[in-house]
């Protein structure tokens, strides 16, 4: 193994005493992202004021930074934008796609997507007409329900909360082959494990950059679009920013050059800042290296917890292939569990209806964290830590 885990690691800023197992939701402050968003609020935004736009290149960094992640996820050069939130990019790579397969009406995706997904496809679908139509199905029924009805899949590859992954190269190879466009949603992929959109198939391809990316809360998203489609694409959110020329103030819109047409508006400066520092921590990364210690982490994690909790049922399937880089477990009081392990200082999260979530991130989190982490469980599982009436009030983010 190439990658030195103990150097990445030290990159980041982990609260004392705590055990974060929550990187798939925010990730932890990379401790250069501070002083890197300093520099650009005092020397840039401070001393250049306006001029920082062309003189620090602020425009430019949108696709410069969408270049550094699309190495992440297997794209080339030139066709990643950063821009807006991940519901926005699931839309326009949506609005993009149906208007590529004119003659078809239908959505594909599966039950288990994240709901933005869904309700983005339906908030589009009213807006296109009653003809049009969001499908879902079980997530092991979404290949055999690929036929020539459908204009479009929409898939998370990894399930938002079983950590169930689907198989990207099997399912864009059906879409093609039966004349449909397939959508690839990464949040829970990009920086989890090795993603290669393009020998994947992949048309359009979406997702966040707080989580795996660690960019900090409501940090930009990202979108692909294959270099096929690049000129093709009409995007649906035509801002200015996407115009061919934004600076000539024409007053009809002309789509920019490939990926160009998929920027919206004014980039969040920022907050791009802290992403670019944060993605300094990939530099000699080894995606390989990166699943084989995911795998490591996340198998060392089931064994322990199902040789210590057996009231715990995992749902993540077991099966290297079949899964992302986290871990979920079942049980009807998961909520009070979960905020019983945070008073203990094991930060995981948990999906309703009663699922407990880990996220298992070498860049930070090691063998012994597992182990901690573990026994931590166990304890408030035998001792029932978690019955208290404390634990059992939800708050707003679960
Ligand atoms: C798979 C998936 N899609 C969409 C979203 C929504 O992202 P955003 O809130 O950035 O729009 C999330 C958020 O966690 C997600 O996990």
């Amino acid at each position: 193994m190439s990658t030195d885990f103990a150097a990445t690691k030290a990159l980041f800023h982990l609260p004392k005493g705590v055990i974060y197992l929550d990187g798939n939701s925010l990730g932890p402050l990379p401790k250069s992202a501070p002083a890197r968003m300093h520099e650009v609020m005092t020397a840039q935004w401070g001393e250049l004021l306006i001029r920082g736009w062309n003189l620090a290149q602020w425009m430019e960094w949108p696709t410069r930074i969408g270049d550094r992640i699309g190495r992440l996820i297997g794209a080339e050069p030139g066709h990643v934008v950063m821009g807006d939130t991940l519901s926005i990019k699931v839309y326009q790579a949506l609005a993009s796609a149906l208007q590529m397969n004119p003659n078809r009406r239908v959505i594909l995706s599966d039950t288990g997507n994240f709901p933005s997904d869904l309700y983005m496809a339906q908030g589009l679908c009213a807006t296109l007409g009653p003809e049009y139509r969001l499908k879902t199905v079980e997530p092991d029924a979404v290949e055999a329900a690929i036929d020539d009805s459908v204009a479009v899949v929409m898939i998370t590859e990894v399930d938002y909360r079983t950590g169930r992954r689907h198989d990207m190269a099997a399912l864009s190879a059906k879409a093609h082959e039966v004349g449909a466009l397939i959508i690839w949603d990464l949040a829970h992929s990009a920086g989890a494990l090795p993603v290669d959109v393009a020998t994947g198939g992949a048309d359009f391809a979406v997702g966040c950059s707080y989580k795996y990316l660690n960019s900090g809360p409501g940090g930009p998203a990202f979108i692909y679009v294959a270099p096929r489609h690049a000129e093709v694409a009409q995007p649906a959110l035509s801002g200015w920013l996407g115009h061919d020329a934004p600076f000539a103030f024409d007053t009809d819109y002309r789509p920019g050059a490939g990926i160009e047409r998929m920027r919206v508006g004014t980039p969040a400066v920022l907050q791009l800042a802290a992403l670019d520092a944060a993605l300094d921590a990939w530099d000699d990364v080894d995606m390989a290296d990166l699943r084989a210690a995911s795998l490591a982490l996340t198998d060392r994690f089931i064994a322990g917890v199902e040789a210590q909790c057996p009231d715990l049922t995992l749902v993540t399937p077991r099966a290297h292939d079949r899964r992302g880089s986290q871990v979920s477990f079942r049980h009807p009081e998961g909520y009070a569990i979960m905020q019983a392990l945070i008073a203990n200082g094991v930060i995981g999260d948990f999906r309703a209806p009663d699922i407990l979530r880990f996220g298992f991130t070498p860049l930070y989190i090691g063998v012994a964290d597992v182990t901690a982490a573990t026994l931590v469980l166990s304890r408030i599982m035998t001792t029932r830590a978690w019955d208290r009436p404390e634990f059992m009030r939800r708050a707003r983010v679960t």
